[in-house]
């Protein structure tokens, strides 16, 4: 699954990475939205091989986990990207 913008694309840009590759996104996008339009998965299911994009969208599923180098593990449905932020969709030290 990808996202495709529709709207609010005059947003100025941010940039981050994710799992080291560059990445754009648009400022005040989640974490999630940011990733599901730059990439077709938000990251691998633990417990199988399944690929995840988020479930509820809205912080309550657990289903969005990635890391954020000096935040550690994140919800990304309910974390706002900034510039420049470090994003791995493994395990990520603080
Ligand atoms: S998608 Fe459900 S908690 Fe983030």
């Amino acid at each position: 699954m990808r996202l495709q913008r529709l709207a609010e694309t005059d947003r100025p840009a941010v940039s981050f990475t994710l799992d080291g590759r560059p990445m754009a996104a648009l400022e005040g996008d989640s974490l999630l939205t940011a990733i599901l339009t730059e990439d077709t998965y938000l990251r691998t299911n633990e417990f199988g091989d399944g690929r995840r994009a988020g479930f509820c969208l809205m912080g309550a599923c657990q289903d969005c986990w990635v890391s954020v180098e000096g935040s550690g593990r994140v919800r990304a449905c309910s974390t706002p990207i900034t510039e420049g932020m470090r994003v791995s969709r493994g395990t990520v030290q603080p």
